[in-house]
């Protein structure tokens, strides 16, 4: 397994460019095979989940071009239903629930193992397969495998009992090819729902109300291939955001949509950051001491929980007291131990953690428990006086494109070591 090391005390400088948005695009790929057709999808990152979701889409039997963020997906002959023999891929990402909600859509039948994802707390999917059984499937788990049938698929009222992202995405892609109305009450509100539902309807489909906690869907019979344009990461903008203040830099960040970054801007201006939204692009200005502040992640337009880990390093050298409190996984706190190693001062009562800051952050060798948790120990890297050795850095590879080239161009010093390198021995 490769490993960062990186010489930390170098404020960044200089501009970056953020990729397509990881949770749109792997809604958006699956999305792609509800109908026997082909699409053009420009801006996909080239990260570990998309290339995975590319490789089962491929081995179902679409055909699948790439050109640099170029993709055009292609399902004119038809493709399998049938994803059992793909655990090993569908276990390595949460996304690969998403071909359960597709395939339904499309074929009214799906078998699909249950999905991986980071292991950040409970995460049921007990309000996507509500969804499901609403829209008229009879659904079964064994073996693993969710197994779904539906003689027929017709749209249904249905109300999340919690507000997923997930959920939201995968009843609206089986229910674009109900017959009838569907109506999803509670609703998640994040800028991928709102993207998926963007293409979606350039597909053919009738979806009203996404962005909002009511949204509203007719099924359609006919769907057709569409050229599409992937929105910038928030998750990944936001990281840059917090590494520049992190430092003490001054950063222009271009390819973003602000107005998805407002609960981050705000708590960056709290804590003393100048955040400046400039004609194409933010620009992040730190400027230290950084002051404590108190932070509740929250679905969108909240705080996400996304960046709760980057926040938390801030914090940890930020003058005064912080609480950052976790409300959607309850188990995304295990970083903690590795900040503790560089001498931050944490401590956990149940959900909330409180992060007295102290002078710097030393360096030493750090593990990376999941891929946020990775952008966080990156952060920390970056400022601690000394040399840091960052390991398991596979999970940051799922969600950060050229992570290590955008962070030495903007100045950082930086680089990967496979693990059998001598230089870490
Ligand atoms: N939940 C249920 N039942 C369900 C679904 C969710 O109880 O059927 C609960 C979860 O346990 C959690 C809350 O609802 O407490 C929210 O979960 P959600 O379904 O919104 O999360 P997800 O779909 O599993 C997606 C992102 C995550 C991101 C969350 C929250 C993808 C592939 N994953 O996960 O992204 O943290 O939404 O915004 O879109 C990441 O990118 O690092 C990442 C973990």
């Amino acid at each position: 397994m490769d490993a960062f090391i990186i010489e930390g005390g170098n404020p960044l400088q200089g501009e970056v460019a953020i990729s397509g948005a990881k949770n749109a695009v792997l809604g958006i790929i699956p999305a792609a095979v509800l109908c026997a057709c082909s699409s053009k999808i420009d801006n996909v990152p080239d990260i570990k989940d998309v290339n995975k979701m590319i490789v089962i889409l491929e081995k179902l039997g679409a055909e699948i071009y790439r050109e640099k963020d170029t993709l055009i997906i292609n399902t004119e002959k038809p493709i399998s239903y049938d994803v059992s023999d793909y655990e090993e891929e569908t276990g390595q990402m949460r996304a690969s629930y998403y071909l359960l909600g597709a395939l339904l859509g499309r074929y009214r039948k799906a078998i699909v193992p249950l999905p991986g994802g980071c292991n950040i707390g409970d995460r049921p999917i007990d309000q996507h397969i509500k969804g499901f059984q609403a829209l008229g499937a009879t659904v079964v788990i064994e073996h693993g495998q969710v197994k779904m049938e539906a003689p027929e698929l017709r749209g249904a009222h249905i109300f999340l009992d919690v507000v997923s992202v997930g959920a939201t995405i995968n009843i609206m892609l089986a229910a674009v090819r109900a017959d009838g109305k569907t109506i999803i009450e509670n609703a998640a509100k994040e800028p991928h729902i709102v993207d998926v539902a963007n293409f979606l309807n350039l597909m053919g489909a009738n979806i009203k109300g996404a962005g909002t906690d009511v949204i509203k869907i007719v099924g359609v019979e006919e769907m057709h291939g569409c050229e599409y344009s992937v929105i910038p990461d928030q998750i990944t903008t936001g990281t840059y955001m917090m590494a520049a203040a992190a430092t003490e830099g001054d950063i222009l960040i271009k390819n973003v949509i602000p107005k998805h970054m407002e609960a981050i801007t705000a708590k960056l201006s709290e804590m003393g950051v100048i955040v400046r939204e400039e004609d194409d692009g933010i620009r992040v200005i730190g400027k230290h001491p950084l002051k404590a502040v108190n932070v509740k992640t929250m679905p969108y337009p909240g705080f996400p929980t996304d960046l709760q880990q980057p926040m938390a390093v801030l914090m940890t050298i930020a003058q005064g007291t912080s609480t950052i409190t976790e409300s959607i996984f309850e188990s995304r706190f295990k970083y903690v131990d590795e900040l503790r190693r560089m001498g931050a001062n944490i401590s956990i009562n149940s959900r909330t953690a409180s992060i007295t800051g102290v002078k710097s952050l030393s360096a030493t060798k750090i593990r990376t428990t999941d891929l946020r948790a990775g952008a966080a120990m990156v952060i920390a890297g970056l400022i601690a006086d000394g040399e840091t050795k960052i390991t398991e850095i596979v999970h940051i590879d799922r969600g950060y494109e050229n992570l290590q080239e955008n962070l030495r161009n903007l100045g950082a010093v930086i680089r990967r070591v496979s693990e059998k390198d001598p230089a870490c021995l």
